[in-house]
Order: C-alpha cells, then structure tokens, then sequence
C-alpha cells in the first residue's frame, strides 16, 4: 500500500522581501488592536465576568497586549453542564463532518498566518522567525490529525470469519479538558485542542494565563471553522484555583496538560480521586519539563555543534521544554569547545521580540526573569561563569549565561531553569557523559554530536530520552517527522503529532456479530 507522506507546512521565507513587508504590517496593524477585552467562549457565547487581569509584552510591559475576563469556578461548571449537553449530538457526527472543520481550521490559520505570528512576538516575546515557525506547527496539527481520525475511521475487516464479523471501532472519550502552557501559546493549545475535537469529544481549553490573547485568536478559527456550541469552549481562568477545580470535576474524562512538573503532577494526582457522582476514571496526558543535554565527543565537527548548542540553548531565551541546558563535552575538547561557544553566544543580539535583529528576546514575566536570576546566583556559587551578558534594561530580560565546571549533581544541572542559562561539564569517556546525560528525573529531548558511529550507536540505545538528535539542534520537532514527548518525570501519554496520539482521545469498542 503506498501511504502518502505528511507534508508539513513551510515557514515564511522572510528572505522576500514581501514576506517581510506582511509580516511588518501585520505587526503594526496588530498594534492597532492592543488593549482590547478577551472574554471566554462559553456555549456559543462570550461571556462577561468581574474579573480583568492585564496580558503584557515581555519586551515592553507597559504595553497592555489585551485585558483577559477571567472565569470563576461557578462559571466553569456552566461551561461542562453545556459541554455534557453537546456531546449528545456531537459524539454521533461521522468523522468525516469532525475532519472537514479541522481542515477548514488549518486553512484559516493559514490565511491568518501572518497576524497570528504578530499576536504571538508581542504577548509572549517571542522572535519573529519562531514565531512564524510556531504557527506552522500549529496549521500541521490540524491537517496531521485530521488525516489520523480518517486513518483510524476506516473500516477493518481483516480478523473476520466466516460467519462471524468483528468490528474494532472508537469512540470519544466524553468531556476534553486542556490546559496549555504560554510558550507555545498556538501550537501546543491546538495541537491538544483539535486532537480531542476531532476525535469526537466536547473539549473545554483552559489557556495560560499569559498568553490568553493568543488562546482567544485560535478560539476565533475553530470557532469559525464551526465547531459548534458546547463542542468548543475557550475558558480563561486561573489555573491553580479555577483549573485545579476543573480537574476535579465529575464530569470531566479526559485532562490534556501541558506545563510544569509540578503542577503536571498534582493534576495527575487529582484527577485519580474518584468523586462523587463520577462513574469513570480519568485519563491523564501530562507533557512537562525537561533538563535536556547535549553530548559533544572529540569526534564531532565543533562548528556545527556550536551552532546547535547556541540554537537549542537561547532560541526563545531557553523557554522550551526541548531547549539544551546541559552540555557534556569530552575532556579532550572541553576548553576549545567552551571557548568557541562562548564567542559565539557573545554575538548573539538581545533585544525585543519584534526588532528583526533580535535572535534573544525576552523571558515571559517578572517572576519568571527573578526565577531565573536567582538560578544564576545559584550557579555562581556552584561552578563559574563563563559568559554573562548584559541585556537591555526594560522588559523582561535575561542576558545569555554559560556556566562551566558544574558538578553533575549540582542544582543547575538538575534542575529545570527555563531560561537562557546552560551548564557545560565534563566527562572522561563517552560512557561517563551518557552516565551523566541520563542522571535527572527528566527524560525529554537530547542530543549527540559525534562521527563515531559506535558512539552513535550506543546512544541509541542508552540515552534515555523521548527524542534524540544525532548531529542537530534538539529543538523543532515536526510534526509527523518528530512525534514529540518525553517519559520519567518529563510527562505520560503518545507523542503529539504521531501515530499513536488520538487513541488516547478514544475508548476503543469490539462488536463481534454471528451471521
Ligand atoms: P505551568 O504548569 O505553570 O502552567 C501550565 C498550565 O497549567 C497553565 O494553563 C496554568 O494556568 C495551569 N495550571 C496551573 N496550576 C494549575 C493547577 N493547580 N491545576 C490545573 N491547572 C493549573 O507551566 P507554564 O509555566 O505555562 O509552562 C512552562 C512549563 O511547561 C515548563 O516546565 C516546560 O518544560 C513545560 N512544557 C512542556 C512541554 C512538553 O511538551 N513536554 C511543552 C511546553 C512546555
Ligand atoms: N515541540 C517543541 C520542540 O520540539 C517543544 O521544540
């Protein structure tokens, strides 16, 4: 059978210079728009609440980017009451109609892509480039997992016998809840949203707080692809009250989460009391964090090794759950390496997000820019400072920082900072740098620069990661190309944008009938 390959959606070749002219007026025409008021999508309608909580620009906080109306706990249950009420009818819509409004979704968000990448710069600091590449990501989710539910849809007759059919179907789990972090505001909220869509579940999206602009844009395509009333619901709300409520909720089957340890685990917890009224168990996919490292053996070709430390480590100033923040070079070539990527790091411009020049924007918000601060003074008394620089004194930022001569069980090397702060250490053999790569709770991404194919080899097999990159940056999954997820304490469930994911959204039912 030939299966056609995924093709993922190319990024904006901002080498045109119309593609660069969009893009700016997409940045100023959204400009145009800040300060507006984000109501959530409750039942088919946008619904008022007392509470308003401002979303700022990292790069420039005192620009208010919209103001967000935030759900109580009371207002959320009239959104799984309506949800309950929805998924009567909606876990009877063939597939086929479910597919049809997630590819009109991906089609809006290409039409759109532009002001949504400009949305994307200004609430939550990210370059543009990033930016652009975030919403690719997002528009191959739809269409990726519209092709999945078509797949999984399809009628199967191979285990029958004469006289006897078996049918091995699926069918939604009930009531979606997903709650998304704000460092891809658009692709991981969509990728989680739509996947429980499609698969036929009503599904209630529950968007960090700082990035709910973001969340509310993505809101109005699936909105206006037609996921109906009830089907769809944006909840902006506080996640540890009005969320951790949610979690609990009877009626809720399914938690999609993606965000920190921490709270990925108290929701794992939560979410396995049975309350009253409740007559399943709920399903947990929980993506969190990462202390992801990259390997450097004496073999490696170091330019390219340095550029994709560089990238993998400050792209988005570290605030990816895949970013490198721990290297691990062969003894033999530590100082030259250290060195070579210090000089490189240096180059690097900090500045804010929607300056073309910027490759390091800011950090999300003041707490995240103190938390980070206070790491770095950590690493000070734990290793040295090879590099530290000064980034510009408004807005959220942290200057790129390496720190050499860690030890392997030091705080900085594990435990997650997220920001532009990496650790360079040692080891004496590349089995000691595998040691030392595998010695963390986490198991995300990781990476390994190498010509030695026994080398190549043995990381295959023993580096404990979801995805490694042998040769590449660690960061980019594609969708279809890289199925993205980590296990150990980096998260539970498949791998978003692979074959296995919607099966989670789904119980699987045999009917077996004689004839
Ligand atoms: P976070 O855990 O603080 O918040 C994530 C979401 O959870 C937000 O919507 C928040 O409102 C909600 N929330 C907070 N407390 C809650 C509670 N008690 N109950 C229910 N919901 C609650 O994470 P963040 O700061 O938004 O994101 C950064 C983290 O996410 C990092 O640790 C990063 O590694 C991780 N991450 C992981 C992946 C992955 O695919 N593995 C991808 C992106 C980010
Ligand atoms: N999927 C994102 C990456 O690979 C987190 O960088």
């Amino acid at each position: 059978v030939l299966v056609q390959q995924f093709a993922n959606t190319p990024n904006t070749d901002y080498a045109q210079q119309t593609a660069r002219q969009t893009a700016q007026q997409a940045i100023i025409q959204v400009h145009s728009q800040l300060g507006q008021t984000y109501w959530s999508w409750v039942n088919g309608q946008y619904l008022q609440t007392e509470t308003l909580v401002p979303s700022v620009n990292p790069s420039n906080p005192d620009e208010i980017i919209g103001h967000i109306g935030l759900l109580n706990s009371t207002q959320a249950d009239t959104a799984v009451a309506a949800a309950k009420t929805a998924f009567s009818t909606w876990r009877h819509t063939p597939a086929s109609e479910r597919i049809a409004c997630l590819r009109r979704a991906g089609e809006l968000m290409a039409a759109r892509r532009a002001e949504l990448a400009a949305w994307i710069v200004l609430e939550v600091g990210k370059p543009l480039r990033e930016a652009d590449a975030e919403v690719s990501e997002a528009i191959d989710f739809c269409y990726y997992y519209a092709d999945e539910m078509g797949r999984l849809d399809q009628e199967n007759n191979d285990t029958d016998l004469p006289g006897e059919t078996n049918r091995y179907r699926y069918f939604p789990r009930g009531i979606a809840l997903v709650i998304s972090p704000w460092n891809f505001p658009l692709a991981i909220a969509t990728g989680m949203t739509v996947a429980a869509l499609v698969t036929g579940n009503c599904t209630l999206l529950k968007p960090a707080e700082n990035s709910a602009v973001v969340a509310a844009k993505l809101a109005e395509t699936l909105i206006e692809a037609g996921f109906p009333a009830g089907v769809f619901q944006l909840l902006c709300a506080q996640g540890s009250t009005v969320g951790a409520h949610l979690v609990k909720h009877p009626d809720i089957h399914l938690i999609a989460f993606t965000g920190s340890r921490d709270v990925g685990c108290r929701i794992y917890a939560d979410a396995a009391q049975l309350t009253s009224g409740q007559t399943h168990l709920k399903r947990v996919i929980a993506e969190m964090g990462g202390k992801n490292a990259i390997i450097i053996d004496a073999s490696a070709d170091l330019d390219q090794a340095v550029q994709g430390v560089v990238q993998s480590a400050f792209s988005y100033s570290g605030q990816k759950c895949s970013a490198c923040s721990r290297v691990i070079v062969l003894e033999d070539i530590y100082e030259t390496f250290v060195q070579r990527l210090t000089e490189a790091t240096r180059s690097l411009n900090v500045g804010s997000a929607d300056s073309p020049d910027t490759k390091v924007g800011p950090v999300i918000d003041a707490t995240a820019q103190q938390r980070i601060q206070d790491f770095i003074e950590i690493g000070k008394r734990e290793g040295d400072v090879a590099l530290s620089m000064d980034p510009p004194s408004t807005g959220y930022f942290i200057g790129p920082t390496i720190f050499t001569h860690v030890s392997p069980d030091a705080q900085m090397a594990q435990q997650e900072i997220f920001g532009p702060v990496i650790t360079v250490m040692t080891a004496k053999t590349f089995s000691e740098a595998l040691t030392i790569a595998n010695d963390t709770d986490y198991a995300l991404t990781g990476g390994l620069y190498s010509r030695t194919p026994a080398h190549i080899e043995q990381a295959q097999t023993t580096f404990e990661v979801g995805n490694l990159y042998i040769n590449r940056g660690i960061t980019g999954a594609m969708v279809a190309r890289q199925p993205f997820g980590g296990f150990k304490l980096s998260g539970v469930g498949s791998k978003a944008g692979g074959v296995d994911y919607l099966l989670q959204f789904m119980e699987p039912r045999v009917v077996t009938e004689n004839i």
